[in-house]
């Protein structure tokens, strides 16, 4: 019942009470319902005992006509021309008719696919059903019975997406405490259970059959872009929906975390190309391993390497600047810079954090603690974005008051919960969002804590060497060209005022 009022839109969550079919009890449940009563009849049983069994059965016959709505529906239209040509006695006729439908229906690619989809969605909803139902039977404690019904199935790389709705009575709660059982019951990867935000009700269930993951991101949608802007979402990678997901990044600041090998430097590629390919931005580029930005030197305003002072010297010239674009945000009445502000954004970017808070003299560490943390702190409004990635985001590596004020976290594969915690936050590993447990062949997938309420997998797009350099190479150009032609109009108006 559930299943059909919800494909056709009706309310479907309180029928199957109604119907009694989702009793704890279960299919087992009417068959005591008549004991104790009624008349003996000549089998031994009385007429109330017969007539509940009876009842039980034609329920149960008519869930399942119900629930095989789809296939049955098909049967009796495929069959239609055959029945209605041997009644009026044009079997042929009918039986070519019969078959010209299947042809149709098997032949016609987009008949066959929307046909496919159909028997699909019609099986996941009887699955799930069961699913639910036989929890309500065993009675777990996770689970009590009453039918969740689905709205909607969407058919994803990595499973099913389930739109649902739990029963008056239940939570959501209750749903994503039994969210292993029924994984179990369904014998998949997982079901990951999200509640609506909007609605207490309803719920997003992710029926996670195969990790998508495991295959590469496809190619950056803006490997071959000529120009970009910094002002804009910037695609890093896929979910396990195959979905694009983006990061925008004025006035946010990003710590990307991970073993050595996880693909943090990758997926920093991905937002230093995208700088790079924005004229207006200005790029600093901190690189505790020499080579891993160097590819990116051409279009840098400063550069720092290995050495902690050096990297000192950039930050407090930064600093600087941040201040005066304060005081002149102040002379125009601004509060932030913005994309008409005409002052660019500044990208600072830290490849190995961790090298420049642990290595040289304990005073040249301390500034540099003290500099990135006034920056990340101060920065947001000035139109200077941090990003950094490290191996070891620990406490005893980066200072707390320091990790903290990053906004937007990106956890690539961690050895423990715990590692990956100190990369997203507190929290996050006992409510399953881990990067623990990525498999290490599966570089570049990771959890990032973005714009949405908790974080997302996903794998990150991959630039390789040569595709870096095309990329670069092709900023350095731009930023010439751009650069020349603001040369030659500085000249004109110089000229014009003399
Ligand atoms: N998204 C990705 N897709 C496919 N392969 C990737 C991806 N990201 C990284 N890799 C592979 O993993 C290798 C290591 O990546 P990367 O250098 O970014 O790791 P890292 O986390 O920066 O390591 P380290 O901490 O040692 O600097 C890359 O050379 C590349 O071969
Ligand atoms: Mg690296």
């Amino acid at each position: 019942m559930a299943e059909r009022s919800a494909q056709s839109g009706h309310e479907p969550h309180d029928a199957p009470a109604a119907w009694g079919f989702d009793s704890p009890g279960g299919w087992g449940g009417g068959y005591g319902t008549g004991s104790g009563g009624g008349i003996p009849d000549r089998f031994g049983g009385s007429s109330a005992q017969q007539g509940g069994v009876i009842a039980v059965v034609l329920l149960g016959l008519a869930r399942n006509v119900w629930a095989f709505g789809l296939e049955l529906g098909a049967l009796a239209v495929l069959t239609a021309p055959v029945v209605l040509g041997a009644a009026r006695g044009w079997p042929i006729v009918g039986g070519l008719g019969s078959g010209l439908l299947l042809a149709l229906l098997l032949g016609v690619g987009p008949m066959r696919r929307l046909a496919g989809r159909a028997r699909h969605e019609a099986m996941t909803r009887r699955c799930w059903h069961r699913a639910v139902r036989a929890l309500g039977r065993a009675n777990t404690g996770a689970w009590h019975g009453g039918q969740v019904a689905v709205r909607s199935v969407a058919r994803r790389p990595a499973g099913d997406v389930l739109d649902v709705r739990v029963p008056v009575g239940g939570t959501v709660a209750d749903l994503e405490k039994a969210a292993e059982a029924l994984g179990v019951v369904l014998e998949i990867r997982q079901v990951r259970v999200r509640r609506d935000p909007d609605n207490a009700r309803q719920a997003r269930v992710s029926l996670i059959r195969r990790d998508p993951l495991s295959a590469a991101a496809p190619a950056w949608p803006h490997t071959e872009a000529e120009r970009l802007s910094l002002w804009e979402p910037i695609p890093v990678g896929v979910d396990e929906d195959g979905q694009p997901v983006t990061l925008t990044l004025p006035e946010r600041n990003v710590l990307l975390g991970g073993e050595p090998g996880a693909g943090k430097s990758a997926a920093l590629s991905l937002l230093v190309a995208t700088a790079a390919l924005d004229p207006n931005v200005r790029l600093h580029l901190l690189d505790g391993k020499l080579v891993e930005l160097a590819g990116w030197a051409g279009c840098a305003d400063s550069t720092a390497g290995v050495q902690v002072e050096d990297a000192n010297l950039l930050l407090a010239r930064l600093r600087a600047d941040m201040d005066a674009r304060y005081l002149s945000l102040l002379a125009n009445r601004a509060r932030k810079v913005a994309p008409d502000s005409g002052l660019p954004l500044h990208l600072v970017v830290i490849d190995e954090l961790a090298h420049y808070l642990l290595n040289g003299e304990r005073k040249e560490r301390t500034l540099f603690a003290e500099l990135m943390r006034d920056l990340v702190a101060r920065g947001r409004a000035a139109g200077i974005i941090v990003i950094a990635a490290t191996q070891k985001p620990q406490h005893d590596v980066i200072p707390t008051a320091l990790r903290d004020l990053f906004g937007f976290r990106w956890a690539l594969r961690c050895s423990t919960p715990q590692a990956s915690d100190t990369v997203l936050g507190a929290g996050w590993a006992g409510q399953g969002h881990t990067a623990s447990d990525i498999d290490s062949a599966h570089r570049g997938v990771g959890q990032l804590l973005h714009e949405g309420a908790q974080p997302i997998r996903l794998r990150s797009h991959y630039l390789d060497d040569p595709t870096l350099a095309t990329i670069a190479a092709r900023a350095e150009t731009l930023r010439r060209s751009v650069a020349g032609q603001q040369l030659t109009g500085d000249t004109a108006q110089q000229e014009q005022t003399r």
